[in-house]
């Protein structure tokens, strides 16, 4: 148990840093809502409908109040030695009002997409020779699909304002059942592979807590992965590649821990199933499989409503019973675990 005072500095530290990053994104989300209400007034009534759901819709107060659960957690993993006070790494004050200015420049052709029901734009002769056609989507209506440059450099602020503030928090409570199973061994002596590792937040968050265990991530988009190469190179033993997550490129029962952030919800069920049997081949005995994914409630919460056409599909069946008996039968036992933030699913091998 730490003395008083080092834990009064370690709470405001950790204050000082996490609550003004709130702040920033909860006001761009802000911004963004204002702009668009502007923009349907100017406009007026849309002809597309309206994102429908008979889910129970948290208001903007349970939604503030899971996030402040979310953050106490945070900062009890921090007091419990699980990982060092969290280091964001959102770049230099130009870096970040530049991701900014990208942001909202991006905004009116979201909102045209969205108007258009344009989500296969990035579907070309060219690309759908590179790419499974379930990849090739302007996912949330966002530019560039997962493709381009401009879309690796914008993809962290789009999240964090999606999660007013609180993606990087999130993906952090990954490392606590990982905890469980690295606590006590040689870091040196494990592999961790991180699957549609996106642009790395979630690797810079991991090697925070284990700087010399060896991991690898892999994505399926060449811009991602340049950028999760930029933002994690201050790291030594970890090395990012393209590759696709149904086609794992290393050996069977190499790994102690995979993890996942945010893909499966992406994935159509049949390619779920495919990746959740890579992740079996590739899982050492006794080693551990983690998804953090969007609650529903989150995703209800969606700014301007989500892609509809992805919402139907995942709202209802987000790991249908089917997939989770074939989990079962894989060797995996999915323990919807009881984030009061509700945000994070696991996926931990049967005892
Ligand atoms: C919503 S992003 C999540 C990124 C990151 N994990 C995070 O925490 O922000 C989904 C990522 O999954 C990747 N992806 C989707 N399908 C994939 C597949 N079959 N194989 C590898 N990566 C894939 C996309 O390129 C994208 O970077």
């Amino acid at each position: 148990m730490a003395d008083p005072v080092s834990q009064f500095a370690t709470r405001i530290a950790y204050g000082a840093r996490q609550l003004p990053r709130v702040a920033w994104y909860v006001g761009h989300g802000m911004v963004m809502r204002r702009l668009s209400q502007a923009v349907r007034e100017r406009a007026g009534a849309s002809t597309r409908p309206r994102a429908h759901t008979r889910a129970p819709v948290p208001d903007r107060r349970r939604l503030y109040a899971d996030m402040a659960v979310l953050f106490r957690q945070d900062l009890a993993n921090v007091e419990a030695g699980i990982y060092p006070l969290p280091a964001d790494h959102d770049g230099t004050l130009p870096l970040v009002l530049n991701r900014s200015r990208l942001f909202f420049e991006d905004l009116p052709d979201v909102h045209r997409r969205r108007e258009n029901r344009q989500f296969r734009q990035v579907m070309t002769e060219d690309t759908r020779r590179k790419r499974p056609d379930y990849y090739l989507q302007n996912f949330h209506f966002q530019s560039g699909g997962w493709l381009t440059e401009d879309s690796a450099q914008r993809y962290d602020t789009q999240v964090e304002v999606l999660f007013n503030g609180s993606a990087n928090a999130t993906r952090r409570q990954a490392l606590l059942p990982l905890h469980e199973v690295f606590a006590g061994r040689d870091q040196r002596r494990l592999r961790l592979l991180d699957v549609g590792c996106g642009t790395g937040r979630f690797l810079d968050a991991f090697k925070q807590a284990w700087p010399r265990l060896p991991a690898l991530g892999v994505d399926l988009s060449e811009a991602y992965v340049a950028e999760a190469k930029r933002h994690l190179r201050r790291w030594c033993w970890i090395n990012v590649m393209v590759a696709n997550g149904e086609a794992l490129p290393v050996k069977d029962e190499s790994q102690d821990a995979v993890t996942s952030m945010f893909m499966f919800h992406e994935l159509p069920p049949k390619v779920r199933r495919v990746v959740f049997h890579e992740f079996a081949r590739v899982l050492k005995s006794g080693g551990r499989a983690l998804s953090a994914e969007l609650s529903r409630a989150l995703l209800q919460e969606l700014p301007q409503g989500g892609l509809p056409q992805h919402r139907r599909r995942l709202r209802p069946r987000s790991y249908p019973r089917r997939e989770r008996f074939r989990l079962q039968s894989d060797g995996f036992r999915q323990a919807m675990t009881a984030m009061r933030a509700r945000r994070l699913n696991t996926a931990a091998p049967c005892p």
